[in-house]
């Protein structure tokens, strides 16, 4: 048992799915996973263990921000010896492409968090993807012929999700910065300190310049798709 999840050791699969949403979870383990057993409930954060063509997954929450994700993450690694994690979420897009619906893989996040700051005093660390699960979830995206793009780039893991100065957004986009999510940048970070594997995938839920949303029933549809490219990345690397 840790803190913040109420499993025992053994309980957690090396590989784990992690939607911002435990609602999200719930129906990741009720959709995709056979024998899926609720393994924490602790603050409705669940988490669940199952198979998935035979092996053994898990599916987190983590929150939304890199503080409530990175609670998460520090128990999975240190405790429960999680191998990867692959963050399955929603993101706004900065730039005309993507469209929404499209997905975003993220090489590596930006982000406006003290965390980073904090942890490398003067220094800028630059989170990155893991290099395989990047690979195996491109490769396993564009085999699917999906009706939407798919995109490899920058991200930006924002603390502010009404940001205070949203012109600083723009500076972003200069420098080449697709999307904004809220967590990326706190998992890069902490699979590089653990020396474990991560990496995010995001479809695109709204678009922050044409103001175009997705309805509801796009949204699992997409999410859908990008969760079964997680589920393939994830287990072609473990
Ligand atoms: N901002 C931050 N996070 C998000 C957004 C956004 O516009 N859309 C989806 N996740």
């Amino acid at each position: 048992m840790s803190t913040h999840i109420a499993a025992q050791p053994g309980d957690i699969a090396p590989l784990v799915l992690m939607p911002g949403d435990p609602l999200r979870a719930r129906w990741i383990a009720e959709t995709f996973l056979d024998d899926a057993r609720c393994y924490s409930e602790v603050r409705g954060m669940y988490g669940f263990t199952g198979t998935w063509r035979g092996r053994r997954v898990s599916v987190q929450g983590s929150g939304m921000g890199q503080p409530s994700l990175a609670i998460y993450v520090n128990e999975l690694f240190r405790e429960y010896d999680v191998q990867s994690v692959i963050r399955v979420g929603s993101c706004g897009a900065m730039t005309e492409r993507p469209a929404v619906r499209d997905l975003v893989i993220a090489s590596g996040a930006c982000t406006d968090s003290s965390m980073n700051r904090i942890a490398f005093e003067g220094l800028d660390y630059a989170p990155v993807a893991d290099f395989g699960l990047l690979r195996a979830a491109h490769d396993a995206a564009t085999a699917r012929d999906l009706d939407e793009a798919v995109h490899v780039g920058l991200i930006y893991s924002s603390d502010s999700f009404y940001p205070a100065r949203p012109e600083l957004s723009a500076r972003m986009v200069d420098y080449g910065v697709l999307a904004v999510e809220m967590e990326a940048s706190a998992l890069y970070t902490l699979a590089a300190k653990h020396g474990r594997r991560a990496l995010a995938i995001c479809t695109v839920s709204d678009h922050l310049v044409t103001g175009e949303e997705t309805t509801s029933q796009e949204r699992e549809q997409t999410f859908g798709a990008m969760v079964e490219i997680a589920l393939e990345a994830g287990l072609a690397q473990s």
